[in-house]
């Protein structure tokens, strides 16, 4: 089971640092059979993200993460990589090394064409960087030519143009290979990350040539993750929850070496099936064990279904957006800040009887930990379910993998004996001294007249029925919720028009990688994005849209509205009685992430662990960037 190589931003300058440390121990400990540690750059013209780590500046990271990890029994390798005309010149402040110059579809910047001493300097420096950490006490090193790696690009019809000796990638991939071996000595792994699939079969790598090329290299690796996408579809290498898991089984499986089967592989059965006979020596699971870090201790204990779910919504563990987050997971606000969360599961000297209002997400956390820190807890909802929001995000049309975080909740609510009462209002004199309030979220005004029906995109959630006709989806937040609302309602026959103040649709997309793929399915499913538009009123069938820029009105037809528009805080309780902890949306209403973690803290908070140390003065005095 392997853990594998991904930007997590928790690097100190470009070093490997005692958060990776403790990221990677904890995995670990958990199971993890190989830890990749996140690629370093092996040449210092390569700089793609601001935390990017620099192989010479990581032997002390790196020592440090084998003498966390080894006790465990994994072995850890260094990720070592060149992103070539894929990185960033806004940090290195030069010329973007490249095989040809091809501009990057992404950054649209030209880059230099290497010529033979940068080549013999690339070389070089996979020979370097191996060394270092063979050095540091590591087991090996994975070679990067995957989605983002200048080896790729020298692989790649699409990037490689030259008519030199480079004009086939494949000997310059043979001599990195063969100066990383003769670093490593005959004892250490050598892995290979390959792109085995550009989806660009005009002048990409095909799962044909990437065969020849592992076939080509067997002699000199360990193993090889065959991965999928690359200049042209990034995404592609870890795509969200509408692409299925397991979606590369197959792809260059059962070669002439050792193969990790790589992709959205959540499922430890789906994982034991590609070991027994599926054609697949490793499996690497990185997403799963980022939200569940004892997934292979579950499996191991026989207690799978203990696993906390992956979603592969991507919401949380996506680090190169403009707000430069740490990877972290939706459920498990931990990932990523292993140096800074106490651990949740001390039991406290004192057992109390704690009431938790509320059983969306917040709530659930909440009476989890207080549950799991030895504390008698009763949680009431007032629906006849739980959920709260997170019930009705999952029955937007795609995301359906949402759906499988609270029945996981319930099982650990259950096995913890904590009381779930559905279906009760609680009063204001219901509250005692001890309670948590996660309320939860309610509809937000329509800022606009209608004279027909607006239905709240809750209340659709939740199954009220729409009125025949064309229908209008209101999205000025620009999150999945309006987007899987109109490409659902299209694919059921519906005329729809979605209504964004955005240049595109959906621009919270882009956070998560969904952003172009989302913009597709909407024209596939025959979805009007009425773009740069305000709703301003809604009569006689028609809604008045209003450009945002021009001012400039026009109508479209409209039987009904589905309105997405922000939601406000539950908190009337919360007003009524300032001095309890809350969390989630009767603060205010965000994602699942910020109400699990926000009840995870009002639950330490209330029995005095003052929890979340993110919160506290060492955390801040320690931890001052972050
Ligand atoms: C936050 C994050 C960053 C990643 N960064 C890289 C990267 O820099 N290079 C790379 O080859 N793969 C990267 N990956 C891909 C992972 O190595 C892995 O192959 C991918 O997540 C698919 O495995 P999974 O579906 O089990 O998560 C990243 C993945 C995540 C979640
Ligand atoms: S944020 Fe979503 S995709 Fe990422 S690890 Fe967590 S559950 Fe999986």
């Amino acid at each position: 089971m392997l853990f594998g190589p991904h930007e997590t931003n928790l690097a100190r300058r470009r070093a490997i640092a005692d958060r990776h440390v403790a990221y990677y121990a904890r995995r670990a400990a958990g199971g993890a059979g190989v830890v990749v540690t996140e690629t370093a750059s092996v040449h210092d013209s390569d700089h793609p993200y601001e935390r990017a780590p620099l192989a010479a500046d990581c032997p002390d990271g790196w020592a440090a993460v084998a003498r966390a990890c080894r006790p465990h029994g994994t072995l850890v390798l260094a990720g070592l990589g060149h992103a070539g005309g894929q990185g960033s010149s806004a940090h290195g402040q030069r010329a973007l090394w490249a095989p040809s110059r091809v501009p990057d579809v992404a950054s649209r910047e030209v880059p230099t064409a290497m010529e033979p001493p940068e080549i013999d300097a690339l070389v070089a420096g996979f020979a370097a960087a191996a060394r270092l950490a063979a050095d540091a006490g590591l087991d090996g090193v994975e070679v990067d030519a995957g989605q983002h790696a200048l080896l790729r690009q020298f692989l790649s019809g699409l990037t490689n143009h030259r008519t030199d000796e480079h004009a086939d990638g494949l000997p310059l991939l043979r001599r990195v290979l063969d100066a990383a071996r003769s670093a490593l000595g005959p004892d250490r792994v050598l892995g290979l990350r390959l792109c085995c699939d550009e989806l660009a079969p005009w002048a990409g790598i095909t799962p044909a040539t990437a065969a020849g090329v592992i076939a080509a290299v067997a002699d000199r690796i360990d193993y090889v993750v065959p991965v999928r996408g690359s200049a042209l579809s990034t995404g592609a290498t870890r795509p969200d929850l509408h692409t299925p898991p397991g979606f590369n089984r197959g792809l260059c499986a059962g070669g002439p070496v050792p193969v990790v089967l790589q992709g959205s592989v959540v499922d430890p059965a789906m994982a034991q099936a590609a070991l027994d006979g599926g054609g697949y020596d490793l499996v690497e699971m990185t997403r799963a064990q980022i939200a569940e870090p004892d997934l292979v201790a579950h499996v191991r204990a026989g207690t799978p279904e203990r696993i906390r779910p992956c979603t592969l919504s991507n919401q949380r563990s996506t680090v190169r957006d403009p707000r430069n987050p740490v990877v972290s997971d939706e459920a498990e606000p931990g990932a990523g800040h292993e140096t800074l969360d106490p651990p949740l599961a001390g039991r406290d000297p004192v057992s109390r009887d704690v009431l938790v209002v509320g059983g969306g997400p917040a709530g659930l956390e909440a009476a989890r930990v207080l549950a799991l820190r030895g504390h008698r807890v009763r949680l009431v909802e007032r629906a006849p379910v739980l959920g709260g929001a997170l019930r009705w995000a999952a029955a937007v049309h795609g995301r359906e993998r949402m759906g499988l975080l609270v029945p996981w909740w319930e099982r650990e609510l259950a096995r913890l004996g904590v009381d779930v009462v559905t279906g009760v209002e609680v009063a204001v004199g219901d509250l005692g001294a001890d309670t948590v309030l996660a309320t939860g979220g309610r509809d937000g005004p329509v800022g606009y007249p209608a004279d027909g029906p607006v239905i709240p995109a809750a209340a659709f959630l939740a199954g009220a029925p729409l009125p025949p006709g064309p229908v209008v989806v209101r999205d000025p937040v620009g999150d999945a919720v309006g987007v899987g609302i109109a490409e659902g309602l299209a694919l059921a026959g519906r005329a729809v028009a979605l209504v964004t103040p955005d240049p595109v649709a959906g621009t919270g997309l882009a956070r998560t990688g969904d952003l172009a793929p989302a913009n597709a399915r909407l024209e596939r499913a025959g979805v009007a994005r009425e773009r740069l538009s305000l709703l301003r009123a809604v009569r006689d069938g028609h809604a008045v849209l209003e450009h945002v820029w021009t001012g400039a009105r026009r109508t479209v037809a409209c039987a009904v509205v589905v309105d997405c528009g922000h939601r406000l805080p539950d908190d009337a309780l919360a007003r009524a009685r300032p001095d309890l902890p809350r969390a989630g949306d009767c603060v205010a209403p965000r994602t699942v992430s910020e109400a699990v973690l926000e009840g995870r803290r009002a639950a330490l908070r209330l029995v005095g662990a003052e929890g979340c140390s993110r919160t506290s003065a060492r955390a801040r005095a320690t931890e001052p960037r972050c």
